[in-house]
């Protein structure tokens, strides 16, 4: 049903409320978080210190939690009431067992960025290589969000780290995997909430061959975080980088503030370097990196793998193709071609090991691809940087575009990168 926003002038009641014991009158009908802001307590999108730290405001993360009237309450989604008593302090708060929204314990076919290529299924067939659990709520507003139904709702229970990994040790079980992994949204958000949830899955699961799996947009991963996540359980990982350029990451995540939009991206290629530098071959570090023509280009993503091969040439890079979702209906789905070519651009790069999300399963690092695979009708609408009026190509270059075979156009892709 849609629903139509209409300007509406009414007074707003005075009510009378307690906030860390001082007593204080306010305007009826906001959230508590906007009645904080109003008294002066000081609200932050990112862990910088404010009184509370609010990253996805539509009731998913829990990391915004308040007491109110002696209970956990996410602030950015709880109406203030008349009479109410709110304690903001972190004795009071970790008083409570920590809570967040997640859901979907599953079995899940295809696994993450940070699941190693060789347990991913080839072509279509797929059995079951982990249990997965969805955390609600994302610091992001990625218009092309594929969980975006459990990102931006908030209407299952919230759970605390012991009921979550009590539910995802019976997954394990029901769909007979070792691999137990949290996705999301973004599960990295309440950070007290994750840690406490791996350390009781890994009590739950003592065994060698137990993995904990974190799959991430890696926006909140400071060293210390990774750090206290390893040191939680975490075996695997999946952190993406969401491009190379601010604008990139900008047109891929509706993040406005060029400031923030930056801060993150650097913060998404800080914890790779940390990962590679500090556990590779210790824990199992997988990257994502997205691909849609609407929202990148090829040339940035070679510059991608080039900045990743200097990282570490033998990394897993999983290219995510970015289909019409949520509320980007307009762009057009990868081809297979097109993947095919996003892994050689990256191959070329240095990569060694590439694995693409296409439309036919993944295809990973080592795999032949039958040229019959590949259409040559597809082939010619990789031109995307290239045009045949790219002032980059000769005339004779432009001339022969339409009819470049598929090798042929690895070459010339490959030539007119900057
Ligand atoms: S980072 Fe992932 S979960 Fe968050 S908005 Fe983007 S696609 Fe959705
Ligand atoms: S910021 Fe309030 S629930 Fe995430």
């Amino acid at each position: 049903m849609a629903r139509v926003l209409e300007n509406a002038s009414q007074e707003r009641p005075i009510i009378k409320v307690l906030v860390d014991g001082q007593a204080f009158e306010i305007p009826s009908r906001v959230t508590i978080l906007r009645a904080l802001e109003l008294l002066g307590y000081k609200a932050s999108r990112v862990p910088d210190g404010s009184d509370i730290f609010a990253p996805c405001r539509t009731g998913g993360c829990w990391a915004c939690a308040v007491v109110v009237d002696g209970e956990l309450n996410p602030s950015c989604m709880t109406p203030i009431r008349d009479g109410v008593a709110v304690q903001t302090g972190r004795d009071a708060i970790e008083g409570f067992p920590p809570l967040r929204r997640v859901s979907g314990f599953q079995g899940h076919t295809v696994g993450g960025v940070g699941t190693p290529h060789w347990l991913k299924p080839k072509g279509r067939f797929s059995r079951y290589l982990e249990a997965a659990c969805f955390a609600h709520g994302c610091i992001l507003r990625c218009s092309t969000c594929q969980n975006w139904e459990v990102t931006y709702s908030s209407s299952v229970p919230a759970l605390t780290p012991a009921e979550a990994a009590r539910t995802m040790t019976r997954a394990r079980k029901t769909f007979g995997v070792d691999r137990m992994a949290i996705s999301g949204g973004e599960c990295t958000l309440n950070r007290r909430w994750l840690i406490q949830y791996l350390i009781e899955l890994r009590r739950l699961n003592r065994d060698d061959a137990a993995c904990l799996h974190v799959d991430t947009n890696a926006v909140m991963l400071t060293p210390n975080c990774i750090d206290e996540l390893v040191e939680a359980g975490m075996t695997d990982v999946g952190p993406d980088v969401k491009g190379l350029t601010t604008s990139t990451f900008m047109r891929i995540t509706n993040i406005y503030d060029p400031s923030l939009a930056s801060k993150l991206l650097e913060t998404e290629w800080n914890a790779v370097r940390y990962f590679v530098d500090r556990y590779f071959g210790r824990i199992f570090v997988g990257v994502g990196i997205p691909y849609n023509r609407s929202l990148i280009s090829l040339d940035e993503i070679h510059r991608i793998g080039m900045k990743l091969a200097n990282i570490e040439p033998r990394l897993q890079v999983c290219v995510l193709d970015y289909r019409p979702e949520f509320r980007r209906q307009d762009i057009k789905k990868p081809s297979f071609s097109e993947m095919v070519q996003v892994k050689r651009v990256l191959e070329d790069a240095g990569l060694r090991c590439v694995i693409c999300q296409t439309e036919r399963g993944h295809i990973g690092p080592g795999q032949a691809i039958d040229s019959d695979d590949v259409q040559h009708e597809d082939v010619d609408e990789l031109t995307l940087n290239i045009t045949d009026n790219d002032p980059r190509l000769t005339a004779s270059e432009s001339s022969a575009l339409p009819a470049v075979r598929d090798h042929e156009m690895k070459a010339l892709t490959l030539r007119v990168l900057p």
